[in-house]
């Protein structure tokens, strides 16, 4: 049997990866139009930088990391997550006191986590995230809580829900979790054996049990907004006004605590179910943290950012029919040898006219003339270039166009301009309007900016 993939990864191939591409690409041009620089730290980090970061409580810590020992002894992780890892390469090359505050940045990339494979649940994933550090204004939460919208609206998935909660400051989630303790103390008997560890380590962590009886138990626990801080409450209660000042639609989930453990104040999740009813989980979230940068060694500053799963987007995008896979363009040019012997000038011709910058394949097989029609029909190529030993002597090639039938036989250095006069009348119509060669815009369906169908 032939070797298979790692369970929980997937293979991206042809077109299904143009759609990640285009996806990536509208995600990273809206980031930069919002005055975010890109980052792109290692994949792998030391297991100290999650450890600390994403902490020892979280789920993602106790059971998902892919953490080795290297060949020198050191404890190494692939990154579950990006932002503790955006921290520790802030802090090491000192972005935070080089440069005007908040220092924004965005990422993406692979992320790796030991789940259970299921829908929308990949071992390796994508993520595309931002991090704005350094800066304590809840302005600055709102304004990545807004890029994030205006990032769903562009990619047309109108009927998200926001869910937003806050988890406080430290002084209110100490005594939250204090709470929490002395109520979950008479119930802990009951609860499953992952829980009595949340207990110990984080007793906010049992709010997020799956397992059904738990969360029964979890419905009568205390809510966090009786133990928020003035300071806190102030702050939510700011976010959520101007939310509703700058038309944002949310859901206030009291819930909502978030798994990994940095997070403090404003935290979101953006949910969708598709048409189709699929509901892959959260295809985004994020929030504020306050204690990351400094329990990663840099200075007493706080953060926000989010973070959206590729492959959710990509899955609610493909049901509800928002994904456009183009349709294969295929080759300006497919160049023909004759026998084995033309092959190596063959080639040669392809990468003169690949770097005119017009897509160029060439037969490889010594098949006959009939045959090399039909794979450059397969490969949806304009015209054709033949070349065989006589054309080679007589320094000459040459061109069919595949849609006339018409060939002409030209001299070999008229070659490149004889493509581009081909190339630029592809882009001419007789419509009479104004633009000409290259302004001439084509769309995918064949149809140009004035209107006309060309081939
Ligand atoms: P997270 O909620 O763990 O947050 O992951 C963010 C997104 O990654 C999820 O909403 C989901 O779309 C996607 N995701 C998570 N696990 C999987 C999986 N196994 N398979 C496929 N997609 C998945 C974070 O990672 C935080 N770093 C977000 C953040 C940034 N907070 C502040 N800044």
């Amino acid at each position: 049997m032939p070797i298979q993939n790692v369970k929980g990864t997937h293979d991206i191939i042809g077109a299904e990866a143009d759609v990640y591409e285009n996806i990536e690409n509208l995600l990273k041009h809206i980031a930069t139009v919002f005055a975010f620089k890109q980052v792109r730290p290692p994949v792998l980090e030391h297991s100290e930088v999650f450890v600390r970061g994403v902490g020892e409580s979280s789920d993602v810590v106790r059971k998902e990391m892919y953490t080795f020992e290297d060949k020198g002894g050191r404890s190494l992780t692939l990154r579950p997550e990006f932002t503790a890892g955006i921290i520790r390469l802030m802090v090491q090359n000192k972005i935070l006191s080089n440069n005007e505050l908040p220092y924004k940045a965005f990422y993406l990339g692979p992320v790796f986590r030991y789940e259970r494979p299921q829908l929308g649940r990949y071992r390796q994933f994508n993520q595309f995230g931002v991090e704005s550090v350094g800066h304590d204004s809840p302005v600055n939460d709102l304004e990545v809580i807004v890029l994030a919208y205006v990032i769903l609206q562009s990619l047309g998935l109108e009927n998200v829900t926001i869910k937003i909660n806050t988890l406080g400051d430290e002084e209110s989630r100490d005594n939250y979790r204090g709470a929490l303790k002395e109520y979950f103390a008479s119930h802990l008997e009951k609860m499953c054996p992952d829980c009595h560890s949340r207990y110990e380590l984080n007793p906010l962590r049992i709010l997020d049990c799956k397992v059904p009886e738990d969360q029964e138990i979890v419905k009568g626990a205390p809510k966090m907004s009786n133990f928020l801080s003035t300071a806190s409450k102030e702050r939510f209660a700011f976010m959520l006004k101007s939310l509703d000042e700058l038309q944002i639609p949310y859901e206030v989930d009291e819930g909502l605590v978030r798994g990994l453990d940095y997070y403090s104040e404003t935290v979101f999740e953006f949910h969708y179910t598709s048409k189709t009813g699929n509901n892959y989980g959260a295809i985004g979230a994020g929030g504020h943290y306050d204690k990351l940068v400094k329990e990663l060694g840099g200075p007493d500053l706080p953060g926000v950012g989010f973070s959206f799963g590729i492959e959710r987007l990509v899955s609610v995008l493909s049901d509800d029919g928002l994904v456009n896979i183009e349709e294969d363009e295929g080759v300006a040019f497919y160049v023909m040898p004759l026998g084995i012997k033309s092959q190596v000038e063959a080639l040669n011709i392809a990468n003169v006219i690949r770097m005119l910058g017009y897509a160029t394949d060439m037969c490889f097989d010594d098949v006959k003339l009939s045959s090399m029609f039909k794979r450059a029909e397969k490969k949806h190529a304009r015209y054709a270039i033949i070349l065989g030993e006589n054309e080679i002597n007589n320094n000459e090639v040459i061109i069919k166009d595949l849609s006339t039938q018409q060939q002409t036989t030209i001299p070999m250095d008229i070659l490149e301009d004889r493509c581009i006069d081909l190339m630029s009348q592809e882009h001419q119509c007789d419509c009479g309007c104004e633009h000409d060669g290259d302004e001439h815009e084509h769309h995918h369906d064949g149809e140009c900016c004035c209107g006309h169908h060309h081939k």
